[in-house]
């Protein structure tokens, strides 16, 4: 299955259920340069050595100017010019890297994405946000640039970790939670497991969370309003994330649960939609809580980019499938941090 949908930024091929064999029936293009993971290549060597290639280091700590400077380098050796299309080809860190090089390199080269995680196919991949980290903040630096297109062959997914299942699922739930009440029951009733033995289910999954993700960026590309919704879970999340080294997904399922815990006090929220939501995130093995210092946590979100002088605007639930954007004072939520930063152990 195939569609094309226009962003202020771009318009972006999606194409489904494709082979990578078949990529180049895909290409319009010759003149490419593939941005890899280097542990796809550690996994399939064969994979991209006929093709002129790049080696990501896909590792938070390696998501910096340095390794773009010597992407860029290699760029130039490789004789890469203007009509020179980069494909990223690995899970969130690899597109980030490559969507932020090509809106870079030269003034700005074409790109596409061929995400192989699933948190990579089901959000770091779509959106258009392309960044690097910043030693004190995630995705400090960055642009906002469509891809050309995004390819999705779930064959990759046939050798992923656990851990990164489990990681990918918690941006679907945080879909769940935000839009989608009939997912969230259909997400209670199965477990990983059944997705991975169903690859038709995980493929109509992977395809609905493209959507959702789609229908809010299509209105709100550059997050002055709607697209903010996609933070749930995501401000505490990223602090916890630069500070304790957890992965993204991990980080995001205890963030989920503070943002619930705190809708409790503000938005009313059915303490027992609390419970639910942490039984599903223990269902998909995301942890509930994490030990964070509250303290170094604020020093963090009070440099976030979403901050404004008094305070963030906070993601909350009014219900499953119903959210809500509320601004949040500094000291409220370092209140709430310090009561639920535990939240998951009450
Ligand atoms: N590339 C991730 C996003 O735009 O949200």
């Amino acid at each position: 299955m195939q569609y094309s949908l226009t962003f202020p930024t771009g318009t972006v091929r999606y194409i489904f259920q494709a082979g990578f064999g078949e990529l180049k029936d895909y290409m319009d293009f010759d003149n490419y340069v593939m941005l890899v993971d280097s542990r796809i290549v550690e996994l399939n060597n064969g994979l991209v050595s006929k093709h002129p290639h790049i080696i990501i280091h896909a590792h938070e700590s390696r998501k910096t100017w340095a390794q773009v400077s010597d992407i860029c380098e290699q760029l130039l050796q490789l004789k890469a010019d203007r009509n020179t299309t980069l494909i990223g080809i690995g899970g969130g860190i690899t597109t980030d890297i490559t969507g932020f090089v090509a809106s870079i390199y030269m003034r700005g080269v074409p790109f596409g994405f061929i995400p192989t995680t699933l948190l990579a196919m089901c959000d770091a991949a779509i959106g258009g946000k392309n960044g690097i980290n910043h030693q004190l903040q995630k995705n400090l630096i960055g642009t906002v640039q469509q891809p050309a297109f995004i390819f999705y062959d779930t064959i990759f997914l046939n050798t992923l970790p656990p851990e990164q299942w489990s990681n990918g699922f918690a941006e679907i739930i945080k879909y769940a939670c935000l839009f989608d009440r009939a997912l969230f029951d259909e997400l209670e009733q199965n477990d990983i497991t059944h997705y991975r033995n169903h690859p038709e289910t995980l493929q109509l999954l992977i395809e609905r969370c493209v959507d959702w993700k789609n229908n809010v960026v299509m209105s709100d590309e550059k997050e002055s309003g709607r697209r903010k919704l996609l933070n749930f879970g995501h401000t505490a999340g990223h602090a916890i994330e630069t500070l304790h080294q957890v992965p993204h997904g991990y980080a995001v399922a205890a963030g989920m649960m503070i943002a619930a815990k705190i809708s409790e006090h503000e938005t009313n929220l059915d303490p027992q939609v609390t419970e639910r939501l942490k039984k599903l995130l223990q269902r998909y093995g995301l942890p509930v809580s994490l030990d964070i210092d509250t303290g170094k946590v604020m020093e963090v979100l009070n440099m976030d980019k979403k901050r404004n002088s008094t305070g963030i605007d906070y993601i909350l639930l009014n219900n499953i499938g119903e959210a809500a954007i509320k601004h949040l004072p500094f000291p409220t939520i370092t209140q709430a941090l310090e009561t639920y930063a535990h939240a998951g152990s009450h």
